[in-house]
């Protein structure tokens, strides 16, 4: 096709998209039909992965549930089989071990079969200023929240490639596109984990494999006890979002085939003005919205536990 031709039609397919979108604005999408599909869910033993479990329960899927937390994901079994799963079968498996991931990933396809949604949501935090963390949290931070996105990608995407059919949910953060002060390792494997799913995203475009789709996630502050103890400053700007509203969100993302999710929906210009405004404006921004404090009242899990 000749430079004319190629731009024309460029063109035209761009004005169309955009078109689209805007009515899309108005008209809600098509959601698929999930039912039957073989969903396995990381960190499902609490929070937004036990609230993912019970909506994707309620859509009449088989679900393989992941944690470390024994009895969070017997409940998590127990909420999914009481709110419709047509299966629920958990695995304890720590994610930020390779080798168990590739041990537990054949368990799965012995016993239940080919994962058809993989949601990568299990994560951790270590909520200290970057040279007051431990080398030991840091390796460990990047290796639940962003490595073992890998492992399992390489355990259960072979078989979506092979019948051209999956989903990819990566469960990553606000904090995988903005760098937050006192977040530097967390905000590092957000930011991997986000580089990493539009990548392989990209890949499988590239590759004709157009049946295997990608969401990516990126909420801001959800009230699940992760991020406890931490502030917003204008609540109706960026609030701290509630758990089922996010669970909801993602599901609905995943049904309508979503490649990017952010939460709240300010976070969408948030983003856009970070890459375009002068850095200084950013900054001003920035302590405008509180971002340099967020972390200051940080209590987290382990310190609520205590
Ligand atoms: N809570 C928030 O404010 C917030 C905001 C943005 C993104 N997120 C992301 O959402 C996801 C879910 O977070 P949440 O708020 O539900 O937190 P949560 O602490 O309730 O859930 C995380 C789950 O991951 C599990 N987990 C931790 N390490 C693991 C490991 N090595 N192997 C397997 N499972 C492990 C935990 O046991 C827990 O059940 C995380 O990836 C988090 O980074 C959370």
């Amino acid at each position: 096709m000749n430079f004319f031709l190629e731009t024309i039609k460029v063109l035209l397919l761009s004005i169309w998209y955009n078109v689209e979108s805007f009515i899309h604005l108005f008209v809600p999408k098509k959601k698929k039909n999930i039912a039957g599909e073989v969903v396995l869910i990381t960190g499902a033993g609490s929070g937004i992965g036990r609230l993912m479990a019970q909506e994707f329960a309620a859509r009449g899927t088989v679900l393989v549930l992941w944690d470390i937390n024994q009895e969070g994901m017997k409940e998590t079994a127990r909420l999914a089989k009481n709110g419709g799963a047509s299966r629920v079968h958990y695995y304890l498996c720590d994610c930020s071990d390779k080798n168990e991931v590739y041990r537990v990933a054949d368990q799965v396809k012995r016993e239940v079969g080919d994962v058809s949604i993989l949601v990568n949501n299990a994560g951790i935090v270590t909520g200290k200023k970057f040279m007051d963390a431990p080398d030991s949290l840091i390796e460990k931070t990047m290796e639940v929240n962003t490595m073992a996105h890998f492992w399992t990608y390489k355990a259960f995407l072979p078989a979506m490639i092979a019948n051209n059919h999956g989903h990819l949910v990566s469960i990553a953060s606000s904090a995988g596109l903005i760098g937050v002060n006192g977040l530097a390792d967390y905000c590092a494997s957000k930011f991997a984990a986000v580089g990493f799913a539009e990548s392989v995203g990209l890949e499988l475009l590239a590759i004709g494999k157009d049946g295997v789709k990608t969401t990516i996630v990126c909420p801001y502050f959800i009230n699940t006890g992760m991020f406890d103890g931490c502030q917003t400053k204008w609540p109706r700007l960026m609030p701290i979002l509630d758990p089922d509203y996010v669970a909801k969100k993602i599901i609905n993302a995943v049904l309508t085939d979503q490649v990017y999710l952010l939460l709240p929906k300010s976070m969408y210009l948030i983003t856009a003005f970070k890459n375009i405004l002068p850095m200084k404006q950013g900054i001003l921004l920035g302590q405008y919205l509180g971002a340099f404090s967020l972390m200051d009242k940080f209590k987290g899990r382990a310190l609520k536990q205590e």
